[in-house]
């Protein structure tokens, strides 16, 4: 074991530790710690583990740019060596049930058939809107392992609404039917971000005992 490498965070300290950060030290990240905070985020649960995400891993300075300006020129893009977008895909999601069906599944044909064709007719009688809802809904969860994955492997992040959805489309080359759901920002951060403000734990939670 190397003891020269930093410890990576606990889920707690990591959770303490993450905001949003909007300056960045330029330096690439090295894509091994991209793949595995990508392979820590698909680790997060989905209905029926449709698993919906996508990730587009921008790395290309020139796409970079382009990218910022369809996302109104956000200051967090200037220094930012990775932008990642959170793709939310419908389609896709129904048309990957057969990959999804749990191993254990492929011993019970029944079990197997209420998932593939039980899900997709569930899924294929809602709208279209509804069904891409469904995918960005659950693709968060995926954004929340990935920012706080990034912590615990000593990066920061920064999650954004704020874009053109159609213009990040375009420049990422991203099917019509599907939604970015966020862009994510990546890099070793150069700022502290904004101490945490939140609401106070007896204002948002009740307990029936
Ligand atoms: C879905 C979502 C969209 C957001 N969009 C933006 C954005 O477009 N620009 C931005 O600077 N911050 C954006 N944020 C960051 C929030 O402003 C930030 O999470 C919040 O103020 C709490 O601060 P913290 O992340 O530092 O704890 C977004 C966060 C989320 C979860």
């Amino acid at each position: 074991m190397n003891d020269t490498l930093p410890k990576p965070l606990n889920v707690q300290q990591a959770i303490e530790e993450r905001r949003s950060i909007r300056d960045y030290d330029t330096a690439p990240v090295p894509e091994s710690d991209i793949v595995e905070m990508l392979r820590l985020a698909s680790l997060a649960p989905s209905s029926s583990n449709t698993q919906p995400w996508r990730f587009v891993v921008v790395t290309n300075p020139d796409l970079r740019a382009k990218v910022r300006e369809a996302a109104y020129n956000q200051r967090q893009f200037a220094t930012a060596p990775v932008v990642i977008a959170v793709i939310a895909d419908a389609d896709d999601m129904i048309g990957s049930l057969e990959e999804t069906a749990h191993p254990n599944m492929q011993n019970d044909p029944a079990a197997l058939d209420r998932y593939i064709n039980g899900t997709r007719s569930r899924l294929e009688k809602l709208s279209e809107t509804e069904r891409q809802h469904i995918a960005s809904e659950q693709s968060v969860y995926a954004v929340s392992y990935l920012t706080l994955a990034a912590q615990s492997m000593g990066y920061s992040t920064s999650v954004m609404g704020g874009f053109d959805g159609e213009k990040v489309k375009a420049l990422l080359e991203i099917p019509a039917h599907a939604k970015v759901a966020v862009l994510v920002t990546l890099g070793r951060g150069t700022e502290p971000g904004f101490p945490h403000h939140r609401h106070a734990l007896e204002r948002i939670t009740t307990f029936k005992r």
